[in-house]
C-alpha cells in the first residue's frame, strides 16, 4: 500500500464508522511538535489553526507532556466523592492567577457556558430577587459558544439550530458591538440576570469590537445589577495578546469562562470563575462532572499555564501580531482575493474577495495545505489564522511568505 493510499485509508475509515459531523480539510495528521505538525506521509506544515486555539503552548509542549505523563503514573481520577491531593492546589494557583476567589472546574468549553448560565440564573434567583423561571440572560448575534442543547438554543446558525427545537427559553439576541442595542435590551426589564459576550467573536469570523464597548458594556451590567459573563473559550490564554482578551479594556468579568488552551491541548480542561457572592450560591448536589477537576486535568493545566507565563505567549502574540497585520494588510491593496485582515494578537482572519457561499476560501486553504501551512474557512469566506502562540518572528515570517505566495498563484 502506498503512502498516498494510507492517507485516503484513514479518512475512508472516519466516514465509514464515524458521524459526518465535520468536514475537515484533507490531510491526515500523525505527529506534532511546536508549531509543526506531520501528516502520515512525513510531510511538515505550519499549524495555523492550533486545534481552534486549544494548542497555545504548541504541539506536545515537552513540559505539559511531563505533568500529564506523571500525573497519570499516580492518579488518574477519584470524581469528587473524596477530596485528593490535587485539586485544591490546582484551584489555589488558578485563583491567583486569574483574580477570583473561587473555580468550578469542568470538562470541555460548552460545559462550562452551561456551567455559567446555571450560576447566572441561580444568582439572579437567589440574590438580584428575579421572580422564579423568569430570568433573561442576553446574548449576542451570531455568537459561538458551543453545541449543547441550551447553547445552541440561542444561536443564530442554522446548521447548529434547525431541527435541535425546542429550544430552551431565557435568551435576549442582540447585535454584537451595538452597546445602544444593549442598553435597550436593559431598558425596562427588570429580569435581565447577565450579558454572554465572546470578547472577540472567533468562530463567527474574527469580529473584534470597537474600543471601549466592552468595557461600556461592562458598566451597563453593573448600572443594571447583572453579571458580566466573558466566554473566553477561544480568546482567552494569551491568544489576543493578553493573558484574557478583556484585559486589552482593563475590565474584570464577573464570570469568566476559559476552555480550549488552559490545557495547552493535551486534555480537556475548562473552568468557570467568579467571586464568592456568585460561585457560592452553588451548593453540594447543585452541579458537576465526574471528570471535572480530576488530577489528570489539574496537573496539566497548572502546567500549560506556567508555560504561558514562562515563556512569555502573551507578549509574543502581541508583537507577532501586529507584525503579521501590517505584512498582510500591506499585501492586500496588491492581491484581488484578500478583502480585508482583522484581528488581534495571534487571532487573525482574512475576508476572501467573493461570496460567502464560494468554495474560494475552501479552495485556497487547499493550496496553503499544498505549500506547507494548514488553515480552514470559517464561515465561507472568511480564513482563520491562529498559530500557536510559541511561532517566533523567522517562522511568522516564513508562514506570510507561505500565504503570499499561495494567494499570488491562485
Ligand atoms: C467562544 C467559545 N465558547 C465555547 C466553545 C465550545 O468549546 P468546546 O468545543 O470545548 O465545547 C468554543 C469552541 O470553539 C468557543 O470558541
Amino acid at each position: 500500500m502506498t503512502t498516498a493510499m494510507q492517507a485516503a485509508d484513514f479518512i475512508a475509515l472516519e466516514d465509514k464508522h464515524g458521524a459526518h459531523n465535520y468536514h475537515p480539510l484533507p490531510v491526515v495528521l500523525a505527529k506534532g511538535e511546536g508549531v509543526f505538525v506531520w501528516d502520515v506521509a512525513g510531510k511538515k506544515y505550519y499549524d495555523f489553526l492550533s486545534a481552534y486555539s486549544a494548542v497555545n503552548q504548541g504541539h506536545c509542549h515537552p513540559k505539559i507532556v511531563q505533568a500529564l505523563t506523571a500525573q497519570a503514573k499516580t492518579l488518574t481520577l477519584t470524581s469528587r466523592a473524596f477530596y485528593n491531593d490535587i485539586l485544591g492546589r490546582y484551584e489555589a494557583y488558578m485563583t491567583n492567577y486569574f483574580g477570583f476567589d473561587k473555580i468550578l472546574p469542568m470538562n470541555t468549553g460548552a460545559e462550562a457556558v452551561e456551567t455559567a448560565i446555571k450560576l447566572t440564573r441561580k444568582w439572579a434567583y437567589e440574590k438580584k430577587g428575579i421572580p422564579e423561571n423568569e430570568a433573561q440572560i442576553i446574548v449576542c448575534e451570531n455568537n459561538f459558544h458551543g453545541r449543547t442543547t441550551t447553547v445552541i438554543s440561542f444561536s443564530n446558525d442554522p446548521d447548529a439550530r434547525k431541527n435541535f427545537g425546542p429550544y430552551t427559553p431565557g435568551f435576549i439576541k442582540v447585535a454584537y458591538n451595538d452597546i445602544d442595542a444593549l442598553k435597550a435590551a436593559f431598558d425596562n426589564n427588570a429580569n435581565i440576570a447577565g450579558f454572554l459576550v465572546e470578547p472577540i467573536q472567533g468562530e463567527a469570523g474574527v469580529f473584534v469590537p470597537d474600543d471601549n464597548y466592552l468595557s461600556q458594556a461592562k458598566a451597563l451590567c453593573e448600572a443594571n445589577d447583572a453579571l458580566f459573563i466573558a466566554d473566553e473559550v477561544q480568546t482567552g490564554i494569551a491568544r489576543t495578546g493578553r493573558l484574557l482578551a478583556v484585559d486589552h479594556e482593563n475590565i474584570k468579568p464577573d464570570v469568566l469562562i476559559l476552555g480550549k488552551a488552559l490545557s495547552g491541548g493535551a486534555y480537556p480542561v475548562s473552568a468557570v470563575l467568579a467571586n464568592d457572592a456568585i460561585m457560592m450560591v452553588i451548593k453540594p448536589g447543585q452541579h458537576g462532572s465526574t471528570f471535572g477537576g480530576n488530577p489528570m486535568a489539574a496537573a496539566v493545566a497548572m502546567a500549560a499555564l506556567d508555560v504561558v507565563k514562562d515563556e512569555k505567549l502573551a507578549e509574543n502574540a502581541q508583537y507577532l501580531g501586529e507584525l503579521f497585520r501590517k505584512e498582510i494588510a500591506a499585501f492586500t491593496a496588491s492581491n484581488k482575493w484578500v478583502k480585508e485582515v482583522r484581528g488581534k494578537g495571534l487571532l487573525n482572519a482574512i475576508l476572501i474577495n467573493d461570496t460567502e457561499d464560494s468554495t474560494t476560501a475552501w479552495d485556497i486553504c487547499l493550496k496553503l495545505r499544498d505549500n506547507g501551512l494548514l488553515a480552514k474557512p470559517t464561515h465561507g469566506n472568511i480564513i482563520r489564522f491562529a498559530p500557536p502562540l510559541v511561532i517566533n518572528e523567522a517562522q511568522l515570517k516564513d508562514c506570510i511568505a507561505i500565504i503570499k505566495k499561495t494567494l499570488e498563484e491562485f
